[in-house]
């Protein structure tokens, strides 16, 4: 490590807000702070008016019947609306709401205006497909310009959209379909994914081949290789959408109703709906959007560099930036495709100014080398963020200097699929920064760290994370299962909601992010559980029993490492090692591959049975073993152990 790195991870060290950029940040003192908290639904009740246009105002700001919360009860409201056709006729029609950046390098700049028509066309296909409001649309795209103006087209016309990251599987898109029992499918014939074709409609075929519900497969041409057609189901894009009417007009919805269906992983192989609805969602990722990016509409150029597909881009590529009329750049493609400086390249040509990334790509730009972002001018930059996973110190301050020369305020900002929008974060201009810290929840969250019994962990001190009252964003529920939602959230403490991660608090207060706590792992900062790997596992022929851990790895935060008994017959092999991470890669996505796959006799259980994940950690981490007297046979775990140090997984 460097010794100015040294220096700057030295105890205490913090960054205030810099000078320059305080002249101009939206929030510059802490008073908000407690303006806020002294009334929270009034403080949500004065965003929701500002921020969002309504069709009719809402007579009740919170309706809270724990764990279900209704927020600006009686409003009326179009998401697509308050995206769109607002700024068009407030006269921003010219400027541009995406420069979207391909990966074989063609470009295009859609202005706001060029959008809404695009969108209502859209829209109006999806109507002459049959949909209809509360019709659930899936989505199935690659990172381009029809991806975002397919989830407005669904919001535009009231049917709730369920995006599944192209990334995912047939299994993976079957089973989200079924769940939400989706009627139309919108996909693609393929994706371009560092030079090579995803085939997403192949994968699509052989999902909704099993998806009773499904009657229309709209097709998008991007990668124009040939591919399979189904008459009278599939319909071309281009045969269809452009010969819509501009004009659609938006669907008054409730502030209620569901806006959007994403599925997140749980600790069970069967993934979460997670439901989000309308007028809360809009309100907070709008709020949060403007004041943790101080978002300048008519200066910034706004990068989030996450797929729509994650809630992250749902956020902040869709809704929280486009209500704000924001100028955002969206990249198709891999950061080293075709060489490792394509991010800095984009930044340098489109003159990003707000640039919003996750820890495990900042960690692979570290790995790459500062000679990449040095060949390209990144001084248009002025404010950086990192979500989806702690950010560690070293990578914080490697993205302090290295990308923004010492000027950019780094926000950590966190949050979940499930909370819909950023929790714990700073604002830029007024909360001095520490790396490494999230910092403190954001004006009108409450947050708090307890012990296992749900009493707050005194200060410094640290626990599990919960929040304390119900937030506009919050999740409704899981799709179709109340009784999950009301256990996995609520249930660990009386009256809180548990988001499943460790946290805690230095002596200045500051919130410190630790990971996950349960069957949760975090790879690439999205989660995936360890029993859908397992159950992917299992449905090997060769696999009599599995148990996987994510153990700490210095790129994607957590790797998988797999523990393997064989059926009889079965011999392990370097072969089949790669056959089996291949099956899991093929059963729910390339994000699911375990890094190393160890062959064992036994797997470490407790007397009951139960399989016990943080020995093999322990094992995975070469830590020494936590307290193992519950054991059934101590003596199978350290033989895991000998056996998987001799293999000595490769670190590559
Ligand atoms: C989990 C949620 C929010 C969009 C991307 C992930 C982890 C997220 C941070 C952060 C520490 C973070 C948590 C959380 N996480 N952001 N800034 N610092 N941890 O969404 O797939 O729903 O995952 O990501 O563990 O619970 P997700």
């Amino acid at each position: 490590m460097s010794e100015t790195i040294e220096s700057l991870l030295g105890e205490g060290q913090s960054f205030p807000p810099p000078a320059h950029f305080k002249k101009t940040a939206r929030v510059v003192d802490a008073e908000i702070y407690d303006e806020a908290n002294a009334d929270f639904e009034g403080f949500w009740a004065r965003q929701a008016a500002d921020l969002v246009d309504w069709v009719e105002e809402w007579h009740t700001v919170l309706e809270w019947d724990l764990p279900f919360a209704k927020w600006f009860v009686g409003g009326k409201l179009n998401a697509s609306y308050n995206c769109l056709d607002r700024h068009v006729e407030a006269g921003h029609g010219d400027q541009v709401a995406y420069y979207w950046e391909g990966e074989p390098g063609d470009a295009r700049a859609i202005t706001y205006a060029q959008l809404l028509d695009d969108v209502s066309q859209l829209a109006n296909a999806l109507k002459a497909l049959g949909v209809g409001k509360g019709d659930r649309v899936n989505i199935y795209l690659g990172m381009v310009p029809e991806l975002p103006m397919a989830l407005l087209a669904c919001a535009r016309i009231g049917a709730p959209h369920s995006v599944v990251f192209g990334g995912f599987s047939a299994d993976s898109l079957r089973d989200r379909i079924n769940d939400a029992e989706a009627k139309v499918l919108i996909t693609g014939d393929g994706a371009w994914r560092r030079g090579t074709i995803v085939p997403l409609k192949d994968i699509a075929d052989a999902a909704v081949a099993e998806c009773p519900s499904i009657e229309k497969v709209l097709v998008l041409r991007r990668t124009e290789q040939d591919v399979a057609w189904s008459d009278g189901r599939d319909v071309w894009w281009h045969d269809l959408v452009p010969q819509q009417s501009t004009n659609c007009a938006p669907e008054p919805m409730d502030s209620e109703d569901l806006l959007y269906l994403l599925y997140t992983s749980g600790t069970t192989a069967k993934p979460k709906g997670i439901m989000h609805t309308t007028g809360g969602y809009l309100t907070q990722v709008c709020w949060t959007h403007k004041h943790v990016f101080d978002l300048q509409p008519d200066t910034d150029v706004y990068w989030c560099a996450a797929d729509v597909g994650w809630v992250t881009g749902h956020s902040y590529i869709v809704y929280g930036a486009l209500a704000n009329r924001a100028t955002c750049v969206i990249y198709e493609g891999t950061p080293d495709f075709p060489d490792k400086d394509r991010m800095w390249q984009i930044v340098e040509k489109y003159k990003v100014t707000i640039l919003y990334t996750a820890p495990t790509a900042i960690r692979t730009f570290m790995k790459w080398g500062a000679e990449w972002p040095e060949k390209r001018d990144l001084t248009s930059l002025r404010l950086l963020g990192s979500v989806g996973e702690p950010i560690n110190p070293e990578a914080w301050v490697w993205y302090w200097k290295t990308i923004g020369a010492e000027r950019c305020p780094v926000v950590d900002t966190w949050w979940q699929t499930e909370t819909g929008a950023m929790m714990i974060s700073p604002l830029p201009g007024a909360t001095t920064l520490k790396p490494g810290s999230a910092t403190f929840p954001l004006p009108g969250i409450g947050a708090d760290i307890v012990d296992d019994n749900g009493k707050s962990v005194a200060i410094p001190g640290g626990g599990y994370l919960v929040l304390t009252r119900p937030w506009p964003a919050m999740l409704r529920g899981i799709w179709g299962d109340p009784e999950r939602y009301r256990a996995t959230y609520w249930g660990r403490f009386e009256g809180k909601y548990f988001a499943g991660d460790g946290a805690k608090r230095d002596a200045d207060g500051y919130f410190w992010l630790l990971g996950r706590v349960d069957d949760v792992m975090l790879i690439s900062g999205h989660n995936i559980s360890t029993a859908e790997v397992e159950h992917a596992l299992v449905g090997h022929p060769a696999v009599a029993e599995a148990a996987v851990v994510g153990k700490t790895d210095a790129t994607s935060g957590q790797a998988i490492a797999a523990f393997v008994i064989l059926r009889n017959g079965f011999e392990a092999s370097d072969a089949l090692v790669e056959e089996l991470r291949e099956h899991v890669a093929e059963t729910i996505g390339p994000i699911a591959k375990p890094k190393s796959i160890l062959f064992t006799e036994e797997l470490p259980k407790t007397r009951s049975g139960k399989i016990m994940r943080r020995l093999l950690k322990d094992v995975s981490e070469d830590h020494a073993l936590g307290d193992t007297t519950t054991l059934a046979d101590p003596s199978v775990v350290e033989g895991i152990k000998a056996r998987y140090l001799a293999q000595a997984p490769d670190e590559a």
